[in-house]
């Protein structure tokens, strides 16, 4: 059979197709611990991000604005024609879910749950531990430790729970450690200890079983003193039994700083664990304005990234952090510096984007040796 001839592929079909005929790594039609039933079939653009993943067996990501989903159809158009998993970019954190203490707020985080039911998308639950995006009742109420460790436990076992069977993979726990390797300094810490994080784990997964939990940290994508430390804490949880499933480094990189430290043995070092990898939030963020050889570096940088995760067989998703430069976290949070993202502020692709896919089309094999 000539997979080439058809312009137009379904998805998961042509997913389950090609892990017959060549054995994909992890290609998946039915994802590693998915509860849920696999993605409905659905037509995406052969050369497609998504398209081009597929016969990898890798799931390619974005952080999605739901602000910006609900109101722009071209927005909406590449987040379903281009990624094969969604994650929430903020309306899943406690802030969002819970404004007013007791009174969740699942409106959002549903919606978007239900368009990636409708486009055969994945969703990367993002995230349950974390200290930032707290509401302001839990930060400035007058808690006990023993208090915040009940609310703890009550928001993972409520929002799991709400999610259930729709989440592939959650974000168990959120950059728990400082760049040192110290365990970061937080409210979590003071009240409960450092034991908080195997507790969140286990409380995750008593309210869903089935779905895949991360640990989650920037600054852990090569070997060094952070990714040392999350590594020694992943180890001892899979000694002690806790229910963790994999590590997440975000990818956040910069052109001013250099290419993470043997990115491909640091992930590898993980899977040997027994867990799954991923890269969870990437952009390449640049001073600006842009020159030629930033571009190239921020072109490199997304190549490399991907290119270390499709080298490690356990790296099941490469997820950027949205995918247009207009939406972009980056300018609100450093000075000067922005276009970090694969679609430029018209979403328009970018020669990040063309990176991407050439990358994606050399792992699967170039489209003429098909
Ligand atoms: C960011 C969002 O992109 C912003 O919109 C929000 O104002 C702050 O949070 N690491 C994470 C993400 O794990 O949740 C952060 O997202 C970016 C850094």
């Amino acid at each position: 059979m000539k997979l080439r001839r058809s312009a137009i592929v379904a998805a998961a079909g042509l997913t389950a197709l090609l892990a017959a005929q060549t054995g994909a790594a992890g290609a998946a039609a039915s994802p590693p611990g998915h509860a849920a039933k696999p993605p409905v079939a659905v037509a995406v653009p052969r050369d497609s991000l998504r398209g081009l993943a597929s016969k990898v067996g890798l799931r390619i990501g974005t952080a999605v604005n739901t602000d910006v989903l609900a109101t722009d159809a071209q927005y909406r158009q590449i987040t379903a024609d281009q990624f094969s998993s969604v994650t929430p970019e903020n309306v899943m954190k406690w802030q969002v879910v819970e404004p007013t203490q007791g009174t969740y707020d699942w409106s959002a985080a549903d919606q978007l749950v239900s368009f990636a039911k409708a486009n055969g998308q994945l969703v990367r639950g993002h995230t349950l531990v974390w200290q930032n995006q707290l509401p302001g009742w839990l930060t400035t109420g007058s808690s006990t430790p023993a208090q915040l460790r009940d609310l703890l436990h009550k928001h993972i076992t409520d929002e799991v729970s709400h999610f259930k069977g729709h989440i592939w993979q959650w974000d168990v726990v959120n950059e728990a450690f400082n760049d040192d390797g110290t365990m970061r300094d937080t409210l979590w810490l003071r009240a409960i200890g450092p034991g908080y994080i195997a507790d969140a784990f286990r409380w995750a997964h008593e309210a869903d079983p089935k779905a895949l939990l991360f640990y989650n940290d920037y600054n852990i994508e090569g070997i060094g003193a952070k990714s040392d430390a999350v590594f020694a804490l992943v180890k001892q949880l899979r000694a002690e039994g806790v229910p963790i499933d994999g590590v997440g480094a975000q990818g956040h990189l910069d052109t001013k700083y250099g290419f993470p430290d043997q990115m491909q043995q640091n992930l590898q070092r993980f899977a040997d664990l027994g867990l799954k990898v991923a890269l969870t939030e990437v952009d390449v963020r640049t001073t600006l304005p842009v020159t030629t050889p930033e571009a190239l570096a921020q072109n490199a940088d997304y190549s490399q990234m991907l290119g270390a995760c499709l080298l490690v067989r356990q790296c099941i998703s490469y997820t950027v952090w949205g995918f247009g430069d207009a939406y972009s976290w980056v300018p609100g949070v450093f000075a000067g510096e922005g276009s970090a993202n694969i679609y430029d502020e018209s979403l328009q692709p970018k020669t990040q984007y063309f990176a991407l896919q050439q990358v994606l089309s050399l792992a699967g094999g170039a489209p003429h040796r098909g």
